[in-house]
This record gives structure tokens, C-alpha cells and sequence, in this order.
């Protein structure tokens, strides 16, 4: 039978274990603290140790969710991982997932991969599924893990990052629901952004990918307005804009480009609308790019890092309200749908866990030493690196219970052990 309402029931995340400061990372390599923490509105990044891959990230933050939110793992039928940083060509990392959650056999389980957009087509598929009557009651759990990397030294070296969303969707949302009436996506073969497959790092053509997103963005919201005489969620009636993030200040040319789309005409720099165009990114957009500006890019995940601050800083009189969710893979293709947050979310989400006691509980490292770890990463994926007697470090075992050894006869070796006061 199929079902009239799909949305989220539960949604947590996943750090790695230590966090870079970029304005040291700025002076480290003479540029102005101000490039990055204003320029960029980045404050901090991201950095995994080399223990932690998008597995083990993606497990934490599957983890955290069936804990928290004490959700049923035997209720899982379809498990999808976006990410970009796959670790296999065939093998997916959902595959490693879904043992280590222990989720039931009875499962579709699967990879998808389009850049940053990956998830947001797990997302997709798995509401089709839910609509469709065809999940029989089971849920669908989708995970977005990545770990952003573009190169010591290199221009997107400030807008890396690393994490993993879970998002747990049914048809007995309680966080947020969604409105899927209407949706406008996009695509084009574009060479802004690509990681070919004997590269560990990222190549981008950054300024050219801005453009890029900000085409896809126009769009896909044009083609979601679309005929107005039907339902049509004006721009006003939008308490708060999400988008995909890479860093936070393009996150004010995107709301800005959606302003100037909506009028019809461009928003001039300086003039008066222009000046109310910021003030309504400092309303709609800003507070919700708090964890985004302290994590950095996610690539997949950065999208619902941003739903998840908008959640747990929710109150009850921002619930019943809409929102818009802009997600944009470089390559490129990009979707623009709704949503309603729904009564109660805050509380809920408040109540598993505090995104700033997880932040918090992160070592904070110098330059240096993440300049190791990013070499040392690099060398985890080689045949050969897996050694039984490796010291896996106490600021990663305090924070999880699973952990990447390295690579023998070409398989990969994960560990798990106790940790009581991990998630
Ligand atoms: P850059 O050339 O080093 O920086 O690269 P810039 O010169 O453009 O400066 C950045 C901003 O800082 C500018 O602000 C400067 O004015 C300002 P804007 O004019 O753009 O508003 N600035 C300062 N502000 C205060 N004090 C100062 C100062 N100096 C400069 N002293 C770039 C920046 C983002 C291009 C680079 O970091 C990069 O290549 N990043 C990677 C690519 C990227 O993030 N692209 C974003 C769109 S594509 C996307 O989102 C998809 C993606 O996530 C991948 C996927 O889909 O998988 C990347």
C-alpha cells in the first residue's frame, strides 16, 4: 500500500577525533588569518587520524543514531551510503557498515556516488522506496561519510574537513517531514571539481565551481517553481535555507543568487536590496552553519550537518515551519526540494546528544602534527600497511569503538574494541 508521508526519524553525526585551528593553519602558510575566518567564514577543520576512514566514520554516526534515538536495527531494510571517499572499487562501504551495525540480513544494502550529491540521491531513493509501499513498514537508513581532501598547500587545503550524517527515513517521521509534491534538480557534464581514481586528494577548479554550484542552484530552483499555478511554497513562507556547504561564506553568495532569482532581477553589492539580502542570509541561513564552520567540508554530509544544527536549535515556535534543502555534487548535478520540521523536533534531538560536548571532545593538533597525520592517511590504504601491533591512538579510542589497522593480502582490517563512553 503506499504511503502518503515520508521524512526523518532520527538524525546524529560523526566526527574524527582531532581539529585543526585555520588561522593556524593561515600563519603556517603566510597567508591573513582573515582570508579564511572571514573571507572563507572557516573557523576550524577536521582531521581525521589515520584510523579513521569513511567507514569508521559512517559506523559512528550509525552508532550514535540507533543509540540515541533507541532505534530498532532490525527495522532497517534498505541501507545507503553516499560518499565520495569510497575505499574499494567493487566493495562499498556500506558493505563494512552494515556488519558493524549489526543490521539484519534481510537488507538492501548499497554505495551511491555522484561528488557531494550522493546522499542526497540516497535520500531521494529511499522516499521513493517509503512512497512506493514497497518498504513493507521497514525504514531506510542512509548515511552520508566523507573525508574532504585537496593537498597541503594547495588552495582548497582550508576547506577540507571530514564526518558522516546518519539519517533514519520512514513513514513515521518525527523530526522533519518531506514535501514531495515538488522538485527541481539539474545537471551538466562540468569540469570544477573531480578526484580521479589514482589520486587520494582532490583537484578543483574552485572559482570556476562556484560558478557552477550558483548555475545549478538558479536552476533547479527554477525548474522547482516551475509552473506557479500549481502548489507553490513561495520563498517567504521558508523559515530557514539549507544548502550544501563547503564552506560557510559560500553559503551567503548561494542565499544571495537565490534572492536575486526569486526577484528576477540581481542583487547590485552596496545597493539597499543587496544589504537586505545579507541581513536575511544572517536570519535564514547563518545559525544554522555553526557545526559546518568548526568541521569543515563533508562533501556528502555537509548539507545535514546544517539540518542537524537547524534541529537541535530548534524551539516550538520554529516547528510546523518550512525549510529548503539545496544539495549540489560538482560534475555536476544538484536538487532543490522542502521540507517541514515537525513539533517536538528539537526536544528530540536535544536529547540524544550535544553537538558541541562531541566537538569539544575532539584533541585539538598544530599544523605539524596534522600535516603527519595527512601523510600518514595517505600510506593506511596501501597493501601491506595493516600491523596487529599498532597503538591505536587514546583520543580516537575515547571517541569510538571501531578503527581502520591498514591492509593486508589486499583486504582491509577493522578493529573494534570497548569503549564505554563513546557515543
Ligand atoms: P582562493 O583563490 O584561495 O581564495 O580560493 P579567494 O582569493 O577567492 O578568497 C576567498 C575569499 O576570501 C574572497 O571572498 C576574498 O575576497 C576573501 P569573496 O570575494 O569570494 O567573497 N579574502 C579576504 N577576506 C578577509 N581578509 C582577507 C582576505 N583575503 C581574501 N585578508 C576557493 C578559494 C574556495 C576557490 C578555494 O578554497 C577552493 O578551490 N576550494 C575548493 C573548491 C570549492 O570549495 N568550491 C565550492 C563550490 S563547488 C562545491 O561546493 C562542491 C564540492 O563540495 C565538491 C563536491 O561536490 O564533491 C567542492
Amino acid at each position: 500500500m503506499s504511503q502518503s508521508r515520508v521524512g526523518l526519524e532520527a538524525i546524529a553525526f560523526d566526527v574524527p577525533s582531532y581539529s585543526l585551528d585555520l588561522a593556524e593553519l593561515a600563519q603556517a602558510r603566510g597567508i591573513d588569518p582573515l582570508k579564511y575566518t572571514r573571507g572563507l567564514g572557516q573557523l576550524e577543520m577536521a582531521v581525521p587520524a589515520a584510523e579513521e576512514d569513511s567507514v569508521v566514520l559512517a559506523v559512528g554516526a550509525g552508532k550514535r543514531l540507533l543509540k540515541q534515538f533507541n532505534a530498532d536495527a532490525s527495522s532497517i531494510g534498505l541501507l545507503i551510503v553516499g560518499t565520495e571517499t569510497s575505499v574499494d572499487q567493487s566493495k562499498p562501504v556500506s558493505s563494512y557498515v552494515h556488519q558493524l551495525l549489526g543490521l539484519s540480513p534481510e537488507c538492501r544494502v548499497y554505495e551511491t556516488k555522484h561528488a557531494c550529491y550522493g546522499a542526497m540521491a540516497g535520500v531521494q531513493t529511499a522516499t521513493d522506496w517509503v512512497l512506493s509501499g514497497r518498504a513493507h513498514g521497514k525504514k531506510a537508513l542512509v548515511i552520508a561519510s566523507d573525508i574532504a581532501r585537496y593537498g597541503i598547500a594547495t588552495p582548497g587545503e582550508p576547506t577540507q574537513g571530514a564526518g558522516a550524517v546518519a539519517l533514519l527515513i520512514s513513514s513515521e517521521p518525527t523530526l522533519v517531514e518531506f514535501e514531495t509534491e515538488r522538485q527541481g534538480y539539474y545537471a551538466e557534464q562540468v569540469m570544477d571539481f573531480w578526484r580521479p581514481n589514482y589520486s587520494k586528494e582532490a583537484f578543483a577548479d574552485g572559482h570556476f565551481s562556484i560558478q557552477c554550484y550558483l548555475k545549478a542552484l538558479a536552476r533547479s530552483f527554477e525548474m522547482f517553481v516551475g509552473d506557479r499555478s500549481r502548489f507553490m511554497p513561495t520563498l517567504d513562507s521558508i523559515s530557514a535555507c539549507l544548502y550544501h556547504a563547503p564552506f560557510p561564506k559560500m553559503m551567503q553568495k548561494a542565499h544571495l543568487s537565490l534572492l536575486s532569482c526569486a526577484r528576477g532581477t540581481e542583487l547590485e553589492q552596496g545597493s539597499p536590496a543587496y544589504e537586505q539580502g545579507v541581513a536575511d542570509f544572517q536570519r535564514r541561513v547563518a545559525p544554522f552553519l555553526e557545526l559546518n564552520s568548526r568541521v569543515g567540508n563533508i562533501y556528502t554530509a555537509s548539507l545535514f550537518l546544517a539540518l542537524f544544527d537547524l534541529l537541535e536549535k530548534s524551539t516550538s515556535a520554529q516547528e510546523g515551519s518550512r525549510i529548503s534543502l539545496f544539495s549540489y555534487g560538482s560534475g555536476c548535478t544538484a536538487e532543490f526540494m522542502t521540507a517541514r520540521v515537525l513539533s517536538g523536533a528539537g526536544e528530540r534531538v536535544r536529547t540524544g546528544f550535544s553537538s558541541k560536548t562531541l566537538l569539544e571532545a575532539r584533541t585539538r593538533i598544530g599544523v605539524q602534527e596534522y600535516e603527519e597525520l595527512f601523510n600518514a592517511s595517505g600510506r593506511m590504504d596501501r597493501d601491506g600497511s595493516f600491523n596487529p601491533d599498532r597503538k591505536v591512538p587514546e583520543a580516537v579510542t575515547r571517541q569510538r569503538d571501531v578503527a581502520f589497522l591498514g591492509v593486508k593480502d589486499h583486504q582491509r582490517q577493522y578493529l573494534t574494541y570497548s569503549s564505554p563512553q563513546a557515543y
